[in-house]
């Protein structure tokens, strides 16, 4: 069954303003393992999932041609009106039915995204829209964010990690995929040329209004707004004023450095 949970058009727009870059480590190494296999300049991408477009736009200076999809069309409204590239296009579709010629795509990435899809039927698109020696590159960071700041990182982590744990009653069942950090994905990748790095560490300075708005792009929150809208709103109030009571500021463009913790599954195509 396909999720539903990135349809709102609020949350689109919130999504663009708030949702993090690609790690550039991630990136960096999805192209030595492509550079293994092809030379610039490749030919073309498939960004799944591809929410607004934010691994969708990172890859397009690479391809002749990138194509991000995804089965939210307030995503993809959201995606079209970034600037863009003219080599990139999006299109509303699910990942296990991909509208492109088979043997066609030399790099198919999901970012923050594999964990919604039904992984065989994916596993199996995959397989028929790769050229011989494509790439698959599947990633996300883990749910264990550090919150950086002076002398205040454990504590500040901590207020983090509780606003998290506030949000468990409305995650997906299919979050487990990422807090397992996709092992059944990979167990399931039936490329012998495959390899899965854990704990890529990216580092990004951000205010904290840039962080607790992160917080409400999670699918979970509009959930827990829609079911109990004065808790939610409580939630992130006391969060913001216990950050700003350990920081010691009442500003909160003031700047914090957020650890994210990346998983990054390669697999290649037999030639
Ligand atoms: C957490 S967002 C990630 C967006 C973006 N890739 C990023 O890095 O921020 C997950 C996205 O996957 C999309 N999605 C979920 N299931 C999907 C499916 N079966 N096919 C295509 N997209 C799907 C959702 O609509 C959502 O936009």
């Amino acid at each position: 069954m396909v999720i539903r949970e990135f349809e709102g058009k609020q949350q689109a727009s919130d999504y663009q303003k708030f949702r993090f870059e690609p790690s550039q480590e991630v990136i960096d190494l999805i192209f030595s393992y492509l550079e293994e296999r092809f030379s610039e300049p490749y030919g073309f991408a498939v960004d799944a999932g591809c929410g607004t477009g934010q691994n969708t736009r990172t890859l397009a200076p690479y391809f002749k041609k990138v194509l991000g999809i995804d089965i939210s069309e307030a995503q993809v409204e959201e995606a079209k009106k970034a600037t863009g590239s003219p080599n990139v296009t999006y299109s509303v579709c699910q990942a296990e039915e991909v509208p492109v010629d088979e043997a066609s795509v030399d790099l198919l990435t999901a970012s923050v995204a594999a964990h919604y899809f039904t992984i065989e039927p994916f596993l199996k698109e995959v397989d028929r829209i790769l050229k011989p020696g494509g790439c698959l590159a599947i990633f996300t960071f883990s749910l264990n964010i550090e919150v950086h700041y002076k002398d205040r990182s454990e504590q500040m982590t901590q207020v983090f990690a509780e606003m998290i744990d506030s949000l468990v009653p409305y995650e997906h069942e299919k979050v487990q995929h990422l807090r397992n950090g996709y092992m059944e994905m990979y167990e399931t990748i039936p490329y012998p040329n495959k390899r899965r790095i854990e704990n890529i560490v990216t580092k990004i300075r951000m205010p904290l209004s840039r962080l607790l708005g992160f917080v409400q792009t999670s699918p979970m929150f509009p959930i827990f707004l829609e079911t109990n809208p004065e808790e939610a709103k409580e939630l992130i109030r006391t969060a913001e004023e216990r950050f700003l009571r350990l920081m010691g500021t009442s500003s909160g463009e003031t700047e914090v450095e957020v650890w994210l913790q990346y998983v990054l599954i390669l697999a290649s195509k037999p030639q």
